[in-house]
Parts: structure tokens; C-alpha cells; sequence
């Protein structure tokens, strides 16, 4: 018989440089494939699994909605999008939500409520939203146009008119950008594509007094750090700043598809009915999800458990950092959202991870990520860094 991946390759977009594992189970921080050999999973579905694999609150919330309802329309209410969205509002800046289905979709929200708020003010030629060098926020064309790589632009010029680009951390840059076009600025409180990249202290406080300053927007995209990602449940929170607008995805449904637009009052306002919609948001079996998964962040208190692990985790890969100087450039990062900027490629040591049963991420090329499941437990974390630092001898040492 023709094996999965065989079979996958014949009919399926080339779109992903994926590794040779096919899963067939999740538990926790683990994961097994169909050879039966499990894995520790340090990349959680990116940044998606952040209650753990098949949680069973999440798994009970998903049986026990579908066997009632599955999908109404948004003509209509459903019970747990209301409970969700008075989670959300309760436990954030925002007075009102919007749902759709991921990161880009929520982002392509967020732009779009931008320009509409602008328009409804008179500002008619405000349309320009500055987002920063090293961001990454979707793939659809909006939100490509949005994400400052020239890598992800490559090919699909011309990109979407109305965005411009500043560097990231800088905030005379950003004052000097902003002008009577712009709208909106949109910024990950980490930038996660980018590298596992954290701006300087009090900068997104200077964005959001510039912003206020300019009468203009800010929009967090807190689809990779938000859920408790980096040990609050949206990053923002533990910079004291609240944003006009965010958005969050990945880890909200516990790996259901699920995509939120988060704002003020006055904002969500703009968007009137018939001016933005989405069949599936608000889907009764990903807000049921949606509702499990808070309720074991906040109420199972997973956010505070997760805390001396996130620590021992930075501290395990700051120790490698010491040992190893000529293979590593620094460890960085919040919470359970970690990255480890080596001088090499970092995908023979992803490889050496994989041969050792352990699942670590690459991105921007040197910059090994590290965004478990938040169950993730201190005899984990000691695997993890075995397999990491062994990894690293191997590949470079
Ligand atoms: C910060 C950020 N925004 C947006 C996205 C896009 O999310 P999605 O892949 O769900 O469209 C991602 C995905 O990695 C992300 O990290």
C-alpha cells in the first residue's frame, strides 16, 4: 500500500516544505505518528494548541455541542458565540467581538474597520496603515500587503494600495510616518514570524499615546501571542496598553478554527450590518471550544501554573547560550513564546530534535522557536533541553 505521504504529495499544493511524520494522536504535549514513536511537541500546531493536545474539556465541549448544532447561520444567534463573546469582552479592553475562522481573516477585520472608522469620521483620504518591518500578519492579499517581509511579497505584486512600513521598535520612525493618510497603525506586541522579536521596553505605550495623539488606531495582532501565550492572557497586558483593536486566532478554540476582531465600542461601531460578515463565525462547535478553552485558562488557572515552567524553559536555553557563545547569538522571548537566535541555520538542529523525539520550529531561518502547549511540565522542559543542546553539538558543535 502507498503510504500517506507518498499519496499526499501527488494531490495536495506544494505549498509546505513538510517533514516526513503523519499524526494520528494527541495527548497533552505529546503527539504519536502512524509508526506508533512519540514526540514532545514544542511547536503545538504553531502557537495553536496552547491548552494541550485533545484537552478533555475541549474535546467534551466540541462532543457535546455537535451532537446538538453544528452550524447556524449568522441571520441568526447561537448560545455559546453570546457566552464567548461575554467572556471576551469581560476579560479584555473590548465592548464588542466579531468572529470569523483565522489570523488573516480577523487581520483583513481589523483593516478593514480601520478605513470604515476613518470614513465615518470625514476622513476620507485616511486610509494608509503602518505596520512594521519584520511583521508578519496573513496571507491574504490585505494582510500580506500588511506584513513587511519582501520574502512573502515576492510574485503576487501588485500588492493592496494603503500600507506602509516602518522599523519595528523605533518610535520616531513611526512618528515621522504618520501623516493625515494614515488610519491605523497595526503591530504584534512580539513579533512572532519574525523571529521571536520584542520591541524596547514602553514602546507600544509611545505607539498608543502617538496613536491618540494622531487620532488614530491601534491595532494588536495578537493572533500568536494572545491566549496566554506569553503568561498573561493577551500580551499587551503586561506592557500596561490597551489597543483599540485586536485580533486573536491560533490559540483560541484549542485547535478548532476560530478568528476574532476585538474592539472599543466606538470602533466596532463602523462596521453597520452588510458592511463585513463571514458564514462560519461564530460557529456554535468553535465557540464551545472557544468557552472550554478559557475556562481552563482563568478558572483551571493554567495561566499561573504555566509561569515557573515558561521560566525554567528560558532559563535551560539561556545556560545552553552560556555554554555553547560560538553557536548562539541570544535567547529571547516571553512566557512560553521562546526563541533561540543561533549563527547557524537552525533546521539540522529542528532534524537532530525530530531523530530525538522532540518537535522544535525554525524561523527566519537561525531563529529556533519554542511555543508549547502551556501543560507543558518541568520533566518536559529537562527532555526538551537535552534533545536541544545534543541537537546542537551534533549539527554545528
Ligand atoms: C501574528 C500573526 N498574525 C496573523 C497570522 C495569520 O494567521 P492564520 O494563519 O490563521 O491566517 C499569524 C500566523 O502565523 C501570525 O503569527
Amino acid at each position: 500500500m502507498v503510504g500517506w505521504i507518498e499519496r499526499a504529495e501527488k494531490v495536495l499544493f506544494q505549498t509546505y516544505a513538510r517533514f516526513p511524520l503523519v499524526f494520528t494522536k494527541g495527548e497533552g504535549a505529546r503527539l504519536w505518528d502512524d509508526q506508533g514513536r512519540c514526540f514532545l511537541d514544542l511547536v503545538a500546531g504553531l502557537a495553536v494548541c496552547n491548552v494541550g493536545h485533545c484537552h478533555p474539556k475541549v474535546v467534551r465541549a466540541i462532543q457535546e455541542q455537535s451532537s446538538k448544532l453544528l452550524h447556524v447561520s449568522n441571520f441568526y444567534y447561537n448560545a455559546p458565540m453570546v457566552e464567548l463573546a461575554e467572556r471576551l469582552v469581560s476579560l479584555s479592553f473590548a465592548d464588542r467581538v466579531f468572529f470569523c475562522n483565522s489570523g488573516a481573516e480577523a487581520n483583513e477585520g481589523a483593516i478593514k474597520l480601520a478605513r470604515k472608522f476613518a470614513k465615518d469620521r470625514g476622513k476620507d483620504s485616511s486610509f494608509e496603515i503602518i505596520t512594521m518591518n519584520g511583521s508578519f500578519h496573513g496571507r491574504t492579499m490585505a494582510t500580506l500587503t500588511a506584513t513587511a517581509q519582501e520574502k512573502y511579497h515576492k510574485g503576487f505584486e501588485p500588492m493592496v494600495e494603503g500600507f506602509r512600513y516602518v522599523p519595528f521598535g523605533d518610535l520616531d520612525a513611526l512618528k515621522e510616518a504618520i501623516s493625515p493618510r494614515t488610519c491605523a497603525v497595526m503591530v504584534e506586541p512580539i513579533q512572532g514570524e519574525g523571529g521571536v522579536r520584542l520591541a524596547p521596553p514602553g514602546y507600544l505605550k509611545g505607539v498608543r499615546e502617538l496613536c491618540d495623539k494622531e487620532g488614530i488606531l491601534l491595532i494588536l495582532d495578537e493572533v500568536q501571542t494572545g491566549m496566554g501565550r506569553t503568561g498573561t492572557l493577551f500580551a499587551h497586558e503586561s506592557e500596561g496598553v490597551t489597543p483599540h483593536v485586536m485580533t486573536l486566532a491560533k490559540g483560541i478554540a484549542g485547535g478548532i478554527p476560530m478568528g476574532v476582531v476585538l474592539a472599543t465600542e466606538d470602533v466596532a461601531m463602523s462596521l453597520t450590518p452588510g458592511t463585513h460578515a463571514s458564514t462560519f463565525g461564530g460557529n456554535p462547535v468553535a465557540a464551545a471550544a472557544a468557552n472550554a478553552v478559557l475556562e481552563i485558562l482563568i478558572d483551571d488557572n493554567l495561566l499561573e501554573q504555566m509561569a515557573p515552567v515558561a521560566r525554567s524553559l528560558k532559563q535551560g536555553l539561556e545556560r545552553i547560550a552560556e555554554k555553547y557563545p560560538e553557536l548562539v547569538v541570544e535567547v529571547r522571548g516571553r512566557g512560553l513564546m521562546l526563541g533561540m537566535e543561533l549563527k547557524e541555520p537552525c533546521r539540522p538542529v529542528v532534524e537532530g530534535c525530530m531523530r530525538r523525539g522532540v518537535l522544535v520550529n525554525c524561523t527566519v531561518e537561525k531563529v529556533l522557536r519554542l511555543v508549547p502547549p502551556l501543560v507543558i511540565t518541568l520533566e518536559d522542559v529537562e527532555e526538551a533541553l537535552q534533545a536541544i543542546e545534543a541537537a546542537m553539538v551534533e549539527a554545528y558543535g
